[in-house]
């Protein structure tokens, strides 16, 4: 096989050409021979000033490339579309397989022998591994790294889970605007990720457990400079792989590295979003990614990480108190630790030399748990005929089982225009009912399933209602809330027949949520209801004709497999 600048050249007809004039360029930024003879690193950069969790995407790669090039191999750093959550309109999940087709086609264009993914924020780690998956080359995931938390007159802050809070408390009329405004300073203190357990911090540490960062790499502030030796020496790593060429993401992401990731997910209380985007990154390989063994692995994996929103602590204590490989060891008995990573290690070769010490009250010992149930359960029955996920952690016990009628929402805009009515039929004994809030009806299935409390009912102390949608939910929320209802309503799932004041029964004990409306009324209304219009052009028009659903990972269908 061709390796370094000799691999994927530019079609003329006439390869020598191809070659002499590629060199040729590259002279023209004073490259030796001896460096364009060298193994190729590329170094993807997400570093974009519309993604400030990135903004050290830049020195990380500068720092990659040190590594690289101590190794012996050449770097070059190159872009790809960045994705932030609050820069994404109208969702980033909508852009997700577009820079996962952006990566994974440079990947392939590029004359490169390894590549290194630098990714943190919610959906680009995810886009990340897709295209890696998809290509199939060596590539190792640096993560930027987690915020530092945040310090308010006494409080320690994470965003955003804090931000949900401390925004619910503003609505209510419990919290004024100068206090809100003067934490407001405080609550993303620093560039990085949000510190909290949210999808990004969810995403880095699945990374990680299904081996594809160096060991620690999930956990290390942004800010630290234990995130800069780890981009130097995933940089080295890299230049390794590329001179040894492997090993590829389809040697890692194996069905056992994907079921020790359900533990994990579970272990630390993970955002529902990751179970969206494991079964994305499973189907580029062709494998399927089991809901059924997250859920019943999640019976035997109680919550062991003390970290908001589940818990109290941030990122930078989980790092300090023994990071993921320290979490690995007290999962050791529920993980099969001979899966291996790209360090060339197994995880049980991780978790052999990594140091012993492990903080007691961020990694709680199995017998002394956060919470002692499953953080995400899946969910199947009439209104979820291909099942729906709840995070049964951040959710309210009185609340797992449950039966009243509905108020049932459109869409988006008809949630923003009447959440707030005070004449809107609601009452605590009420579930909330959000539809065309799906991969297609959004489109791009937003994170507006943690409905807001209607102000009526939040001024009276009213801190949780059951909320149900075929829409996602941030990790960094919390409630009895129902996501990922599949089919969604636009696909014709039965969310979209539900009626106002139709009786809802949810059991998440047993796993069970209903809609009590007999099959006969049902079939009427069936009769009645029509797909939504599609957009006319564009990549919208793209991703509704080929989103598949929430199950399968809300990837495009003709990108799954081989
Ligand atoms: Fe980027 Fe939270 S918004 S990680």
């Amino acid at each position: 096989m061709k390796r370094g600048l000799r691999s994927r050249l530019t079609q003329y007809g006439d390869e020598d050409f191809a070659l002499f004039l590629r060199r040729g360029f590259l002279k023209s930024a004073g490259f030796t021979d001896d460096a364009l003879d060298r193994p190729i690193v590329g170094v993807l950069s997400t570093a974009s000033d519309f993604n400030p969790c990135h903004a050290t995407a830049g020195h990380l790669a500068e720092t990659v490339a040190r590594g690289v090039r101590l190794a012996g191999a050449l770097p070059f750093v190159f872009p790809t579309i960045s994705l932030h959550e609050a820069f994404s309109f109208p969702t980033s999940m909508l852009l997700r397989n577009l820079m996962a087709m952006d990566v994974e086609e440079m990947v392939r264009a590029l004359p490169l022998d390894a590549v290194v993914l630098i990714g943190g924020c919610d959906k680009t780690i995810p886009a990340e591994l897709m295209g890696a998956v998809s290509a199939d080359m060596p590539a190792i995931v640096l993560p930027v790294g987690s915020m530092l938390a945040g310090r308010h007159e006494g409080t320690r802050l994470g965003a955003c889970t804090d931000c949900r809070r401390l925004w619910a408390a503003y609505r209510a009329g419990s919290l004024d605007e100068a206090n809100l405004n003067r934490a407001h300073d405080q609550l993303m203190p620093t560039s990085g990720t949000c510190m909290v357990m949210g999808t990004a911090s969810t995403m880095a540490c699945l990374a990680e457990t299904l081996g594809f960062t160096l060991p620690g790499a999930a956990t290390a502030p942004a800010v630290s400079s234990d995130r800069m030796r780890i981009a130097e020496a995933t940089g080295k790593r890299a230049a390794e792989m590329a001179i040894k060429g492997g090993p590829c993401p389809r040697d890692i992401l194996t069905p056992t590295a994907l079921r020790n990731a359900s533990v994990v997910l579970q272990a630390i209380s993970g955002s529902t979003n990751a179970i969206v985007h494991l079964a994305a990154i499973a189907g580029r390989a062709g494998l399927s990614y089991d809901l059924a063994e997250l859920d019943r692995v999640g019976r035997d994996t109680p919550v062991l990480l003390n970290l908001k929103p589940a818990g109290s602590h941030f990122m930078e204590d989980f790092h300090a108190g023994g990071g993921l490989p320290g979490l690995l060891r007290r999962l050791a008995a529920l993980l099969d630790l001979s899966a291996s990573t790209v360090s060339g290690e197994t995880l049980g070769d991780v978790v052999a030399r990594w140091p012993t010490y492990l903080d007691d009250e961020v990694i709680r010992p199995l017998d002394r748990p956060v919470f002692p149930g499953e953080a995400i359960a899946m969910l199947s029955g009439s209104l979820a005929p291909q099942g729906a996920a709840i995070k049964l952690a951040a959710a309210t016990k009185a609340l797992f089982k449950f039966e009243g009628p509905a108020v049932v929402f459109e869409s988006l805009d008809d949630l923003a225009k009447r959440i707030d009515d005070p004449d809107l039929p609601v009452t605590p004994g009420h579930c909330m009912v959000l539809r065309n809030a799906g991969p297609v009806g959004a489109p791009g299935m937003p994170e507006a399933g943690a409905l807001p409390i209607p102000k009526k009912l939040g001024s009276k102390g009213i801190t949780d209602m059951v909320r149900i949608s075929d829409a996602r939910m941030s990790g960094t929320a919390f409630g009895t809330v129902v996501l990922h209802v599949t089919p969604e309503a636009s696909a014709g799932g039965p969310l979209a027949l539900v009626r106002d004041g139709d009786v809802i029964k949810l059991d998440a004990t047993a796993r069970r949520l209903d809609l009590l409306v007999d099959e006969a009324e049902l079939e009427r209304r069936r009769t009645q209801w029509s797909p939504p219009e599609k957009p006319a052009r564009g990549y919208t028009k793209l991703y509704v004709e080929h989103v598949t659903q929430a199950d399968k990972g809300c990837d495009f269908d003709f990108l799954a497999g081989s």
